[in-house]
């Protein structure tokens, strides 16, 4: 049976990691993966995550089965940290959070939830999306159809087009945006377009499911949740899938959840057996080593104020790294405006270069990164930069 399959080509930012990893050159820089780095180019494990570590370990006394849902105190905090500790939601037991293997795991929870509410809806993401959108909802058996997002001349936000074909959508429709840090982008809608957003959610009835993959990267913890609690205020129900792969830096932990609110609590704790027995059928239960960490940290208030504090570091790195790539390339005497990085927020831009252009800053730089021209702002540092900035200036 299993001879009827052919191989699948592998991600194209695997074969980029290789490519850079065997690649001598002294100069090389890999733009294309999507971790944070800092400024030696490491991925570190975060003190609070070190700290709340050896809690656990010091205290974990059975690795015996937990069950579906998980870590109860993980999924009651991350519920405070989403949606607000004083929110009506929370009040009143609407929403419920489950952790997940990761933001994918939340992802693909949520698509089966969907599927199993509604086998026949469209979800609709924005193009682009993450590529592993085009994948999840799909392998869910969902229907996935694009939205206008972004304007590739410009490199901002088509705004007006997204809202016309958001009026079009309606029950039956799933629309699935960003929380913040849009990947792959990096331009987000402002306060008052979610008012709009939320505003015309609302008129239309559609679901929306939102992926907080990014929270605290782009202006601060509680000011990326804003388009959630626009959402929850005024629609029925909400789906979010969060990720705590980048804020907690612990990737590979396997650490997100995902968070249904709903119209009443009495159908918030129907959806949550309906999420569990999902589970059941697909993985039986999480892993908790992750989660448990995090439980540790966001129930210390010493370890959670060392935790924003780590977040607000890795944030002002990559908006920092914004404002002097952006300024440098002007210095540099390069013709085309690339303010809009400073606009811009999160980990991920394009670059707007042509396949031909990425492929001489790889061949002739060993500057790597994917076709479509997307880079990871975090992997610039103080070294690398001018290096860039001139190969850049070649290349164009
Ligand atoms: C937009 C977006 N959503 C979800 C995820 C999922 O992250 P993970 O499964 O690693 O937690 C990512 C990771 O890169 C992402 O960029």
């Amino acid at each position: 049976m299993l001879d009827k399959l052919s191989a699948v080509p592998p991600d194209p930012i695997l074969g980029i990691i290789s490519a850079h990893a065997a690649d001598p050159s002294p100069k090389k820089i890999d733009l294309g993966i999507g971790v944070y780095r800092n400024e030696d180019g490491g991925t570190p494990i975060l003190k609070c995550v070190k700290e709340a570590e050896k809690i656990l370990n010091s205290t974990e006394t059975t690795k015996s089965y937990l069950g579906p849902p998980g870590v109860a105190g993980f999924n009651s905090a991350m519920t405070d940290l989403i949606f607000g500790e004083d929110s009506a939601v929370n009040s009143e037991q609407r929403v419920h959070t489950i952790q997940t293997p990761g933001g994918t795991g939340a992802l693909r929870l949520g698509a089966d939830l969907i599927k199993a509410a509604a086998p026949d809806a469209t979800v609709w993401a924005s193009d682009p999306t993450w590529a592993n959108h085009d994948a999840i909802f799909p392998a869910a058996g969902l229907r996935l159809e694009n939205y206008p997002y972004f304007d590739r001349q410009k490199s901002d936000l088509r705004f007006d087009a997204m809202m016309e074909s958001l009026r079009s959508k309606g029950p039956g429709d799933v629309v699935l945006f960003h929380a913040c840090c849009h990947n792959p982008c990096g331009v987000s809608p402002n306060e008052d377009q979610w008012r709009e957003i939320t505003d015309l959610t609302a008129e239309k009835g559609f679901l929306p499911m939102i992926d907080l993959a990014y929270m605290g990267f782009e202006r601060g913890i509680e000011e990326d949740t804003v388009s959630v609690r626009l959402f929850t205020e005024k629609c029925p129900e909400v789906l979010v899938a969060s990720s705590c792969s980048k804020n907690f830096a612990v990737y590979r932990e396997r650490v997100g959840a995902i968070s249904a609110v709903c119209d009443n609590p009495q159908k918030a704790s129907d959806v949550v057996t309906v999420i569990n027995s999902l589970t059941r059928k697909n993985y039986s239960m999480p892993p908790t080593h992750g989660t448990g960490i995090i439980d540790i940290i966001l129930h210390s208030d010493e370890l959670t104020a060392l935790w924003r504090e780590e977040v607000a570091d890795m944030r002002n790195r990559i908006n920092g790294l914004r404002n002097i790539l952006s300024e440098k390339i002007a210095n540099a005497g390069i013709e085309r405006d690339f303010s809009f990085l400073q606009r811009q927020s999160g980990m991920f831009s394009f670059l707007g270069l042509s396949v031909d252009q990425i492929r001489r800053l790889r061949e002739e730089f060993s500057i790597y990164t994917v076709d479509s021209a997307r880079v990871n702002i975090a992997s610039f540092n103080d070294s690398n930069m001018d290096y860039f900035v001139d190969a850049l200036k070649t290349v164009l």
